[in-house]
């Protein structure tokens, strides 16, 4: 999807590096004037962003992260619902990362907050391992043409990158309308020795209402409206001392 239109410098900004990661982010990679700032609630990564560590404030045992929220209506839910959690929104389009975080500071709800980053790098280089109790991707941009298909988020190589991340027990949760990508999802994850999906929990978060996954985002109202089809998962990361029991350096 096109990020929303804002005021262009007439001085060409230096593509951001973060965003240049193959090409694959190439497209969104002009950091964009951010004029009207949005509160306390949005970090622009540029080159060399903040790590997670950074970000949190003290006290929060539980933190997630969503990658691609696009205008944060699941964030900010999530802050709602679960006060003693932590959510940070990483999002590729400084024009979404701005909206939301405006909305999330007009909230007043302090345990979230918005970067803009590349989400996959911010994983792999800023995140500790077993730093994250969930890691949510709702309608992840589907790239239906063959040849952009290297440029979704679920290709084989995010599967170590989540699994390293996402502490014993918890969650990848990921939502879909499109079947063929739902299908390369459930492989890359469901496939995967150190995820296995949990149709309970899927069923228990939906049970528990807004904010606690998969709902709300925008592009879900959008899809439920046109009557589509969506797909929710929920991958459990299985404990380490079962999948990795003599720490073989596989990190699959
Ligand atoms: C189709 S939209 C979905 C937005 C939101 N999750 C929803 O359901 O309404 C996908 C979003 O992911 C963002 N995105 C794509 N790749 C990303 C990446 N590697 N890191 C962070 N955000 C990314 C896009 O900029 C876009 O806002």
């Amino acid at each position: 999807m096109s990020p929303p239109s804002s005021k262009q410098s007439s001085v060409p900004k230096p593509h951001n590096p973060r965003m240049h990661t193959g090409g694959k982010l190439a497209f969104r990679s002009r950091v964009q004037d951010l004029e009207d700032l949005p509160g306390d609630r949005l970090l622009i990564g540029g080159d060399d962003p903040p790590s997670l560590n950074d970000i949190v404030p003290e006290g929060f045992d539980d933190v997630e992260i969503e990658i691609g929220p696009g205008k944060g209506a699941f964030v900010i839910a999530a802050t709602e619902a679960k006060p003693d959690t932590f959510l940070l929104g990483i999002e590729a389009a400084a024009g979404y990362a701005s909206l939301a975080a405006t909305k999330l500071h007009e909230s007043g709800n302090k345990n979230g907050i918005f970067l803009v980053d590349n989400g996959k790098l911010f994983l792999e280089d800023r995140v500790d391992e077993a730093a994250l109790a969930a890691v949510h991707v709702y309608f992840p941009d589907p790239w239906p043409k063959r040849r952009h298909r290297g440029r979704r988020f679920f290709t084989e190589d995010v599967r170590a990158v989540i699994a390293r991340v996402i502490r014993d027990d918890g969650y990848c949760l990921v939502a879909t309308d499109n079947a063929c990508y739902a299908g390369q999802i459930a492989r890359v994850m469901g496939n995967a020795a150190r995820f296995e999906r949990d149709e309970a929990e899927e069923q228990r978060r939906i049970a528990l209402g807004p904010g606690h996954a998969f709902s709300p985002t925008n592009f879900e109202r959008k899809y439920i409206e046109q009557g589509r089809v969506i797909r929710r998962y929920a991958f459990r990361r299985l404990p380490r001392r079962i999948t990795e029991p003599a720490n073989t350096g596989d990190t699959e």
